[in-house]
């Protein structure tokens, strides 16, 4: 009978109890002292360095999290171990409705009706067709190419950028270094869902920001490593960009000196964009561990080499 070890600070007791339902014929356990041999699996977010080489030798890591950067971190996941990330379409469904949110709300100005009621003021904007406005979206994986598509399908002109060439219907796709200029060059929107990688950290700089069209928005979804905190204050302050909606952020919880709390063009979100749901994601893990038994390759091991 294999064990899986579950390693987290939250919600721990509802990991082990749906695993367990969703793996019959293994011991899943929260405290490595109920194991009665070694552990095959850890199913973990971010533990504390050390802690998964204490269990001894394991068959793989899976990450309750789509972004696995903290697995990567020196002493963390030792070398050899594969790590899995979190493939669930519960995750997926919530980072598509977060987007789509944002997206529109921002399009159809309804932040600045929310304003203007404050006020008493009766102002309607110039408002614009889908079809009129461009979006980049930064990525095009798991999460990032049904959203993608989806908004395509309203109306919205997209592109989107990723490592190597992809095609997705309705989508004009650009990919490696060369393709990230044609892709934000004059979009209305830039969705980030690119994962933290050494390529990828602080590539929302302002250069690549001043790229987008006067009046445009960034929304961050990936992590706040990406963005360069001072270009979104200075292209807000300069009327370059005229919102960002923010999720993820360099420290979390989000400081309460930071200046993003207060600026009046910066909407903040408590990394909650698209939180993992055990109730969906178990049996993400559990199938790959079954198929990984019958003789199967684990699904979504991470490339380390890659960094996602
Ligand atoms: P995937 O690995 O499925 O997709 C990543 C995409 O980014 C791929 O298209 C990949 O290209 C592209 N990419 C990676 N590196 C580069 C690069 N150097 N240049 C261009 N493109 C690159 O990840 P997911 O879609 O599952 O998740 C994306 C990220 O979203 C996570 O890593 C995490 O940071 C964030 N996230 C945030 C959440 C939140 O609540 N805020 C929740 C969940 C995830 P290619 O296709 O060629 O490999
Ligand atoms: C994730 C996240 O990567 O919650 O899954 O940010």
């Amino acid at each position: 009978m294999s064990t899986v070890q579950v390693l987290l600070r939250t919600n721990a007791r509802e990991w082990v109890h749906l695993l367990g339902k969703a793996l019959p014929g293994h011991l899943v356990i929260e405290d490595a002292l109920q194991a009665s041999s070694g552990i095959s699996y850890v199913v973990t977010g971010k533990p504390p360095a050390g802690a998964i080489q204490a269990l001894g030798p394991v068959d793989a890591v899976f990450s309750v999290n789509a972004g696995i950067e903290v697995l990567l971190e020196p002493g963390i996941v030792p070398d050899g171990v594969p790590i899995v990330r979190m493939v669930d379409d519960g995750l997926a469904a919530g980072m598509r409705d977060w987007v789509l949110a944002t997206t529109l709300a921002w399009h159809r100005n309804l932040f600045a009706y929310d304003k203007a009621q404050r006020e008493s003021r009766w102002s309607p904007r110039p408002e614009r067709l889908a079809s009129e406005r461009t979006i980049c979206m930064l990525g095009a994986g798991h999460l990032s190419a049904p959203i993608a598509m989806l908004l395509a399908r309203i109306g919205f002109a997209v592109r989107c950028w990723s490592r190597t060439p992809k095609q997705i219907p309705g989508v004009d796709c650009q990919s490696g270094a060369d393709g990230l200029v044609p892709a934000v060059h004059g979009a209305d929107i830039l969705i980030n869902l690119l994962p933290l990688t050494p390529s990828t950290e602080n590539i929302l700089d302002a250069t690549l920001l001043r790229r987008l069209a006067p009046g445009g928005v960034l929304i961050n979804a990936g992590r706040g490593r990406h963005l360069v905190d001072e270009a979104v204050m200075t292209l807000l302050d300069e009327g370059h960009l005229s919102a960002a909606f923010l999720d993820v952020f360099r420290e979390e919880p989000l400081p309460p000196e930071h200046p993003f709390w207060r600026h009046p063009g910066v909407h903040v979100s408590p990394h909650a964009a698209a939180p993992t749901h055990a109730r969906t994601a178990v049996s993400a893990i559990a199938e790959n561990i079954l198929q990984f038994e019958a003789g199967g390759r684990l699904r979504h091991v991470v490339d380390r080499t890659r960094g996602y």
